[in-house]
């Protein structure tokens, strides 16, 4: 029946992830002599044949369902790869947006499970109540149901097809000490249509708000792990309904200058989906428009390893506000140039007692300023303030690190071969200095420092196999780069070059050096990346 190989449907996943950004019409403008027939024809053209269309504008199973973009677009592919649908990718595209637009999720709803529409690696996901995490979230997240709205019948209708698609799902998901099929029937789709159901205030009032416009000027802030902090301005025009360019100048914290441009599709008024360069690297933005409109946040990821990249924090330019500073802290005695982000930076600046500063650069939405700390500074936050502004959390004075916390904590990396990449995993190490004072201890952030990784067996068991020696190496930024897949004939019984290994960094301008662990798997090759893991 199913004549579609697996490379042909991992070939329609990459495409798709590809084009949810991409897609912005106009992309395929000069190919399509025939414009893209809008959402309700395409929904009756190439969707009704199957999905009884009833009352005027019900189509069976797809009007009962609210999805992200990426939900909506896993299930059309899935209605491609395996009922054989025909659609070009500008209608997938079209209906893509159609749905998101008119049957998606209202930001609240959204927000528990974010995690997963940014891609983050090595997230701990978001735990179901009761037996659904045990019933559920053994095969895929949580989070990708978290992230649907059904109401009972529709999501009974959901575990039937998940039956009829994977007989075998009790033994498979080890789900043998219950009774799978008896709880999946009743209580399961009962507890989800509370849980997650299709009608509800939130949607009904999002879905009446107009979509905001997003053209204009927009200060930037992020850290980037391995890499370091960034700041910068970027400039977001309007390009059509929904759709934007957007230009950015970044500054980083190793002293480089990046520049950046996307092209960006606002899905249901607040998901941001863009796609474009940032310096020489190819890049997707799955960032979120706060209700309000004035602030976006989210993650932008390496197109070909979603792994990679970094936190993106955004606000409009114009309200007077101290955003960032950079460096976050800086040690007694020591004298640095620090730059405050933000806009309306008028007057005097101060970094509070024991500090001494003098302003070097005023720009439109930046200041650099020489930051002096006396030898004798009492450790601790300081206040922050520009004129009339003031921010009590921003810079912290310190003598010692007394703690770098690494993160993730717990991470997988994969290993590379045949047609699939390696998985990197991506440490940073965030330091602190713990102060002990009369009401108990404040860990006072200090920030991202320069520190020294290595890896070490994480047991008896990986130092008897030398897994250090055979998972792979890990570099200066904190990047753990996997070795090749396969059989290794120099591993005892030919094994694979899979490891379990202890991550450290140390920070050895401190005496004694200050070190901080990590636990880091690194396993076999994962065959299947939809957009929501
Ligand atoms: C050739 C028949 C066929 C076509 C064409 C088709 N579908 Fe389906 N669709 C099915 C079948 C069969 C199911 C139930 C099994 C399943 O979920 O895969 C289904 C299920 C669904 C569901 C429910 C899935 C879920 O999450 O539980 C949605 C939503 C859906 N289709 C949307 C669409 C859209 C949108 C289109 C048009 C692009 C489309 N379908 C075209 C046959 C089709
Ligand atoms: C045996 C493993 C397994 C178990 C157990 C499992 N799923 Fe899934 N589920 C899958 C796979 C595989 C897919 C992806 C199908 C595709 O897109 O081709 C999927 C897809 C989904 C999707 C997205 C599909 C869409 O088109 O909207 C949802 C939502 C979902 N599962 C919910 C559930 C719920 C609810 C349960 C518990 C009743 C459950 N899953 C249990 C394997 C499983």
């Amino acid at each position: 029946m199913i004549t579609r190989t697996r490379s042909s449907l991992m070939h329609l996943l990459a495409a798709c992830i590809a084009s949810l950004a991409a897609g912005a019409p106009g992309q395929g403008a000069a190919a399509a002599a025939v414009p893209t027939p809008p959402g309700p024809e395409l929904l009756r053209g190439r969707c009704g044949g199957c999905h009884l269309q009833s009352g005027g504008d019900h189509f069976a199973r797809i009007s009962d369902i609210r999805k992200t973009p990426e939900g909506w677009l896993m299930t059309i592919v899935r209605m491609q790869h395996l009922h054989q649908a025909q659609l070009s990718a500008e209608e997938r595209d079209t209906l893509v947006r159609y749905l998101a637009d008119t049957q998606g999720l209202a930001p609240a709803e959204t927000a528990p499970a974010r995690y997963a529409l940014e891609r983050r690696p090595n997230v701990k996901d978001l735990q179901l109540p009761g037996d659904l995490q045990t019933m559920c979230a053994r095969c895929h997240s949580a989070a990708r149901i978290a992230l649907q709205r059904r109401d009972a019948q529709d999501w009974l209708k959901h575990v039937h097809w998940h039956l009829a698609q994977w007989p075998t799902i009790e033994y498979q998901q080890n789900a043998r000490d219950r009774l799978w099929w008896q709880k999946a029937t009743t209580e399961v789709p009962q507890e989800l249509g509370k849980l997650f159901p299709l009608h509800s205030q939130a949607w009904a009032d999002w879905s009446q708000r107009p979509h905001a416009d997003l053209s204009g000027t927009w200060l930037v802030h992020g850290h980037e792990p391995g890499q370091g902090d960034y700041w910068g301005v970027a400039t977001i025009a309007r390009t059509g309904d929904d759709e934007y360019r957007q230009t950015y100048a970044l500054d980083t914290a190793a002293g480089e200058h990046v520049s950046g441009e996307s092209k960006v599709i606002l899905y249901t008024g607040f998901e941001w989906r863009g796609s474009g360069t940032r310096a020489a690297r190819e890049v997707h933005e799955v960032y979120a428009l706060s209700e309000d409109g004035g602030s976006l946040s989210g993650r932008w990821f390496e197109a070909a390893h979603p792994e990679i990249g970094a936190d993106w924090q955004a606000v409009r330019a114009g309200p007077a506000q101290l955003l960032a500073v950079n460096p976050s802290a800086l040690r007694t005695g020591a004298a640095a140039r620090v730059i405050v982000l933000g806009s309306g930076l008028d007057g005097a600046v101060s970094f509070g007692p024991g500090t001494h500063s003098r302003v070097l650069e005023r720009t439109a939405h930046s200041l650099s300023v020489e930051v002096r700390v006396d030898a004798a500074a009492t450790p601790g936050y300081r206040q922050v303030s520009v004129g009339r502004l003031s921010a009590g959390q921003l810079f912290a004075v310190y003598d010692k690190v007394t703690r770098l916390e690494v993160s993730p904590a717990f991470a997988i990396a994969r290993l590379g071969g045949g047609r699939i990449d390696p998985v990197a995993a991506q440490f940073d190490a965030l330091a602190y200095t713990d102060l002990a004072g009369a009401d108990g201890v404040t860990a006072v952030r200090l920030g991202y420092l320069p520190v020294r990784w290595s890896v070490q067996p994480y047991d008896q068991q990986a130092r008897a196999a030398q897994d250090e020696k055979f998972a792979g190496r890990i570099d200066g930024t904190g990047r753990f780069l996997p070795a090749a897949a396969g059989p290794n004939p120099q591993r005892k019984f030919s094994g694979n070059n899979a490891g379990d290994l202890a991550v450290e960094a140390s920070l050895e301008d401190m005496a004694p050096a200050v070190t901080g662990k990590a636990h880091l798997i690194v396993t076999v090759q994962r065959w299947n990346n939809p957009p929501i893991y």
